[in-house]
Parts: structure tokens; C-alpha cells; sequence
């Protein structure tokens, strides 16, 4: 039997990485045969609720902070400045502070309560904007006090190239990994367009006949948390919408219904987003014979009490 000493153990501790990426990628049979798909039809989604701080925008807020610093735009010392509007301010207070930085944020005051008392754990220094404003008010004024104190790192995440590159360089691949290759449509939702617009982009390369469709709210007053109705949003850089080969609209309703058919057919409790996702890809799979729909759980319903 292979014995351990102590410092071996704390070298193996010092090993692991903080858990961020290769999240499952579960197989919802159940909801797909409730929804009337057929057989042939699969209905497969990354649970990205299993990243460090609870949501898939801990992928983004790595790779922002490990570009700056690789570009020396980011060095210790410095202040990590941004908006958002909920999710990916605690993955810039977890990520930040784990590498050492000073976080500064903007986030609209209606944000969930949860995340709210959730950031509040962190030493960060967080104003809450008009909630009338919405997450593009909370950009305006991270927009405003970056151009006013050039010391912050802005990391500006709307149109900051290193967002929608950490799915094309992370998401994608484990989507084509998990399915063999098999997938042959991917949905996803836009807030900042960074999931879409990477995972798009490398699945297509990877194969062009790969069907990618956004989803949005149905009207700009849906109020689904984490997308944006592009039609009238501020355009994010980091949003390309002629990956699309369609755009699927779904409504608040439809999101918190699909919410309670994956709750009771497979024992999940998925965020908002989530389920305008599954709602999406189920509008979608009821148009095909068959194929391997591939979308995802952007967070779980932790942060929405
Ligand atoms: C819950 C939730 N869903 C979806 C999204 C959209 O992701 P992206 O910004 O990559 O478009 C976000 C982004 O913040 C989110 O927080």
C-alpha cells in the first residue's frame, strides 16, 4: 500500500484547481418525451450551476483576468472594475479576490436579494444603479468612472474579446467532447452574447452544418434575468449575430413553466434563463425528425429568492 506524508498531501492539495469548466452535461429524456419530442430528438444541457461561484459566467471572468494579466493591462495592486447584472459580479468578487485584486462593480439595485446578500460577503466595493436603468444603466456608470480614473482595470465584459473567447475555448470543445460529435444544434441565451457567440463560433468551425440559435425574451419587458432583448438593448461587441441561424423567442411564462417541467420530470431546480433555454429548445425539437439539441443551464435557482 502507497503510504502519503503530510507534505505530500498538501503538495496534492496544492495541486487542484479551483473548479471552474468540464460541468455535466445532462441528458433530459424525461422532459423531452413530456414535451412530446421524438425519440430520435435528444435534449442534452451543461449544468453550469456546478462552477465555483454558481454560474457559467465564472468561465468569462477567468479567462478576462488571465488575458489582462498575460497583456499586463492587469498586474497586483490594481482594481478590477465592471457592471453586470447579477452572475458574473460574483464571479469577478470570487475570481478577483482569489487572485488578489481589489473589485469595484456596478449592478443594478434589482438584483435578486440572494446575490445581493451573496456579494455582500465579499470585500468588494459594489454601488447599486437605477433599477429602472437595468444592467445597461450599470454599464454606463462603470463606463463613466473607468474613462474619469484610468487605474482601474476596466474589464468591461459587454465588449471585452476574452468573454466570448473562454467558451469557444472551453464550453464548445466539452460539448463536442461529451457528445462524441454528435450534437447538432446548440441554443443558448444572450445577456452579454459571450456564451453564444463563442461556442457558436467553434462548433461551426468545427462542423458548419451545426444548427445555432440565440434565445430572447419575446418583448423587452419579459424581465427574464440574465437575457437581453436585442432589438432595443445597447449592442454588445461581444454579441455576433450572424452565428445565428435563427433567434427563438420565449416569454417569461414559458421560461418559469419549463422551469416547473424540468423541477418535476427531472428533479431539477434551474434558474430563469434556464429554463427560456429548455423552453427554446423544445420549440425547436418539436420541428425535427431528429438530431442531438445541445443548450444550457446557466445557473440553478439559488440566487432567485
Ligand atoms: C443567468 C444568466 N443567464 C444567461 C446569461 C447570458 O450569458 P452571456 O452574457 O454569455 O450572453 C447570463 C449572463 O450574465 C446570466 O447571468
Amino acid at each position: 500500500m502507497k503510504t502519503y506524508t503530510t507534505h505530500q498531501h498538501l503538495n496534492y492539495l496544492e495541486t487542484v484547481q479551483w473548479p471552474i469548466g468540464q460541468t455535466p452535461l445532462l441528458n433530459l429524456a424525461a422532459t423531452a418525451a413530456a414535451a412530446g419530442l421524438p425519440d430520435s430528438v435528444r435534449l442534452l444541457a451543461k449544468a453550469e450551476w456546478f462552477n465555483l461561484s454558481g454560474s457559467v459566467k465564472d468561465r468569462a471572468a477567468r479567462r478576462i483576468i488571465q488575458t489582462a494579466e498575460a497583456e499586463g493591462k492587469l498586474w497586483p495592486g490594481m482594481t478590477l472594475l465592471d457592471s453586470s447584472s447579477g452572475n458574473m459580479a460574483l464571479s469577478y468578487a470570487s475570481l478577483g479576490r482569489l487572485h488578489g485584486y481589489k473589485v469595484k462593480l456596478f449592478v443594478p439595485a434589482n438584483a435578486t436579494p440572494a446575490r445581493l446578500t451573496l456579494l455582500q460577503n465579499y470585500s468588494i466595493d459594489l454601488t447599486l444603479t437605477d433599477p429602472a436603468l437595468g444592467s445597461d444603466g450599470a454599464m454606463a456608470a462603470a463606463r463613466a468612472l473607468a474613462a474619469q480614473n484610468p487605474r482601474y482595470f476596466y474589464a468591461n465584459q459587454y465588449d471585452n474579446p476574452a468573454n466570448w473567447e473562454a467558451y469557444y475555448a472551453t464550453l464548445a470543445p466539452e460539448v463536442w467532447q461529451q457528445t462524441g460529435g454528435q450534437v447538432t444544434h446548440f441554443v443558448a441565451g444572450v445577456g452579454s452574447g459571450g456564451t453564444f457567440t463563442g461556442a457558436a463560433r467553434w462548433l461551426k468551425e468545427c462542423n458548419p452544418a451545426i444548427f445555432c440559435a440565440t434565445v430572447q425574451p419575446q418583448t423587452e419587458k419579459e424581465g427574464i434575468k440574465g437575457l437581453k432583448f436585442m432589438a432595443t438593448a445597447v449592442p454588445p461587441k461581444t454579441y455576433d449575430p450572424s452565428l445565428a441561424d435563427a433567434h427563438l423567442a420565449v416569454t417569461a411564462v414559458e421560461a418559469n413553466a419549463t422551469r416547473q417541467l424540468l423541477a418535476d420530470c427531472e428533479g431539477l431546480s434551474v434558474g430563469p434563463s434556464g429554463g427560456a433555454n429548455v423552453a427554446a429548445a423544445l420549440q425547436l425539437g418539436r420541428t425535427l425528425d431528429q438530431g442531438t439539441i445541445v443548450t444550457l443551464f446557466p445557473d440553478d435557482s439559488r440566487y432567485y429568492s
